[in-house]
C-alpha cells in the first residue's frame, strides 16, 4: 500500500466510527464532504515520513497522528471559508461546506472535527498508552492557543498583525505537529523536530500567499485574492514578488537544515527537497510578476 492509500484508510476506517443512525445525517455529510476528496494531504504524510525516518515500529499509531493531522486542517479550513473570515464558496474546486451545508452545520462540522481528531488518537493509541500524552500535548498545541491555528486565525481581529508570527500560528504549528507527532509516534523525543515543521509550514504559507497574488483560481480550486481583498497579511504584499520568492528559498533551506539526525535521515531529506521544488512559482508566475 503506498502512501497515498495508508492516509485515505486511516481517515476512511476512523470517520466509519463516527458515522451511524444516531447522528444527524447533514453533520455526518458535511464531516465527509470536507474530509474527501482530500488535497495534498501533506501535513500526514509529514507525519509519515519523519514516524519512517525515526524507525517507525506501531503502524497504528502513525496513522491515528496522520488521521488526527488531518482532521484538525479540514476543520480549519471549513471555519476558515466561513462567511466571518475568509468568506470563500469554492475549496478543492467544490462548494465550500457552508456553501454546500449552511453556515451552522459548516461550524458544527468544524467542532466536530476538532473533537473526533483527539478521539482518533486516543483509540489509535491505545496499545502504547505512555505514546499518548505526548502525542495530544502535540495536537493541542497545535490547534489552540497561545500558538495554534485558533491562535493564528484570532491575529485576524488585531490592529497589528505580525507577518511572521501569524504565519507560523496558523499554519506552521499543524506543521510542527506533523514533524513532532511523526517522531512522537515511533517512541522518539518529539522537541528536535518542531522546527523543521515550522520553517516547512511557514515556507507553505508563503507558497500560498503567493498562489493568492499570482495563481489560477480554478487550478487551485479555490478563490484568489482574498487576501487583498480582506486585508490579510500576505507575504507578496509585504516583500514583494522577489522578496517572498527569497523568503521561500529561505525558509526551505532552514527546514533542510534543521532535520535531526536519524536512521532515514537520507530519505528524508529528498523528499524534502522534491516538495520544495513544488512550492517554488513557475515560469508563469514569474511572468506574471
Ligand atoms: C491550505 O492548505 C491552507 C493553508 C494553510 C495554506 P492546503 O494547501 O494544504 O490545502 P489542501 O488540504 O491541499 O486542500
Ligand atoms: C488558512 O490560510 C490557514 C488556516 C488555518 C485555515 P489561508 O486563508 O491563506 O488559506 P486558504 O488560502 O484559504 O487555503
Ligand atoms: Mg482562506
Ligand atoms: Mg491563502
Amino acid at each position: 500500500m503506498d502512501t497515498a492509500q495508508r492516509i485515505e484508510r486511516a481517515l476512511t476506517q476512523a470517520l466509519e466510527r463516527a458515522a451511524g443512525p444516531e447522528c444527524p445525517a447533514g453533520l455526518t455529510a458535511a464531516v465527509r464532504h470536507a474530509v474527501f476528496p482530500g488535497g495534498a494531504r501533506i501535513r500526514p504524510r509529514l507525519c509519515l515520513s519523519v514516524a519512517r525516518a525515526c524507525g517507525e515500529d506501531q503502524r497504528t499509531i502513525t496513522d491515528a497522528a496522520a488521521s488526527s493531522l488531518e482532521m484538525l486542517h479540514c476543520a480549519s479550513l471549513v471555519h476558515d471559508d466561513l462567511p466571518c473570515f475568509d468568506d470563500a464558496a469554492m475549496r478543492r474546486g467544490r462548494p465550500s461546506v457552508h456553501a454546500a451545508f449552511g453556515e451552522r452545520t459548516a461550524i458544527l462540522c468544524g467542532d466536530a472535527l476538532i473533537v473526533y481528531a483527539f478521539q482518533t488518537l486516543a483509540f489509535g493509541v491505545q496499545s502504547t498508552p505512555q505514546r499518548l500524552g505526548p502525542l495530544l500535548t502535540i495536537l493541542g498545541a497545535s490547534a489552540g492557543m497561545p500558538y495554534g491555528i485558533v491562535a493564528g486565525q484570532a491575529w485576524e481581529s488585531e490592529a497589528n498583525i505580525p507577518l511572521g508570527l501569524y504565519q507560523r500560528a496558523k499554519t506552521g504549528a499543524l506543521f510542527a505537529a506533523a514533524t513532532a507527532a511523526g517522531a512522537a509516534s515511533a517512541g522518539h523525543d518529539p522537541e528536535p523536530w518542531r522546527r523543521v515543521g515550522d520553517l516547512i509550514g511557514e515556507a507553505y504559507q508563503v507558497a500560498d500567499d503567493l498562489k493568492d497574488v499570482y495563481g489560477i483560481a480554478e487550478e487551485l480550486g479555490k478563490p484568489i485574492g482574498r487576501d487583498a481583498v480582506l486585508g490579510r497579511p500576505n507575504a507578496v504584499a509585504q516583500l514583494g514578488f522577489a522578496g517572498a520568492v527569497d523568503h521561500l528559498k529561505r525558509l526551505l533551506g532552514e527546514a533542510q537544515a534543521s532535520i535531526p539526525a536519524c536512521p532515514g535521515a537520507d530519505d528524508l531529506h529528498a523528499e524534502l527537497a522534491a516538495q520544495a521544488a513544488r512550492l517554488m512559482p513557475r515560469p508563469r508566475e514569474h511572468a506574471a510578476a
